[in-house]
């Protein structure tokens, strides 16, 4: 697997920015029903190995899941506060659900699942997200959670880039740089005004 040369502007910027815990926040768009904007912030969980698929994790119950099915469509907004530079990449979404058959896939969202704390694989078990607040705390805790084999609820998010725009605000004037994936499937580069 080639690696898209976005990616060497994006591991310099995640390795100038690794002091501060938040840069590996960063906000991923969806299209609802209504072809509304939804936003949210979601934390990078890195690669999937040998390819150039971003990993995030999700619950299987929030909302976004549905607006995915209905149109995989998403762009990740990423800003690194230290180096100032943003990193928007567009591209598909594959949602790795409990029921996925492809094996490659679930052992990736199983591997997402054990690098998880505790504490982070317990908020899957919790009452359900969006809606009316629980009013009895016992059901945010549990105490028999596999620390191996994910609940039904984990799910693994892959987004594709197709088109990458970086943007870095040091330098007179400021840089910035369109990364695009054509046809063939290789990568054009493209310095363009700021
Ligand atoms: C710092 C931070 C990190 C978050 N990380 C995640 C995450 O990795 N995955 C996730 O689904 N939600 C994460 N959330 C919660 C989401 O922002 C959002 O509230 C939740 O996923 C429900 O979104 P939805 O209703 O659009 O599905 C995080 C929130 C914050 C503030």
């Amino acid at each position: 697997m080639l690696l898209a040369p976005w990616r060497s502007p994006l591991s310099r910027a995640l390795h100038r920015n690794r002091s501060q815990p938040y840069s590996r926040y960063l906000q991923l768009a969806t299209v609802d029903f209504q072809g509304l904007p939804a936003n949210r912030t979601v934390v990078f969980r890195g690669f999937l190995e040998n390819s150039n698929q971003l990993q995030i994790i999700t619950d299987a119950r929030s909302n976004k899941i549905a607006h995915i099915q209905a149109k995989p469509w998403a762009e990740i907004c990423w800003y690194f506060s230290k180096s100032r530079e943003q990193f928007r990449l567009f591209g598909k979404l594959i949602l790795v659900t409990a029921a996925d058959v492809k094996p490659t896939l679930q052992l990736a969202r199983q591997r997402a699942w054990q690098n998880l704390s505790d504490s982070a694989r317990l908020q899957f078990s919790w009452p359900n997200p969006g809606e009316k607040r629980t009013e009895n705390l016992e059901a945010f805790s549990s105490s028999d959670i596999s620390a191996k084999e994910p609940v039904n609820n984990f799910c693994l998010l892959l987004l594709t880039p197709e088109k990458v725009d970086h943007l870095e605000l040091k330098g007179e004037p400021q840089n910035r740089c369109l990364y695009l994936l054509q046809q063939d499937r290789t990568w054009s580069t493209q310095p363009i005004n700021p």
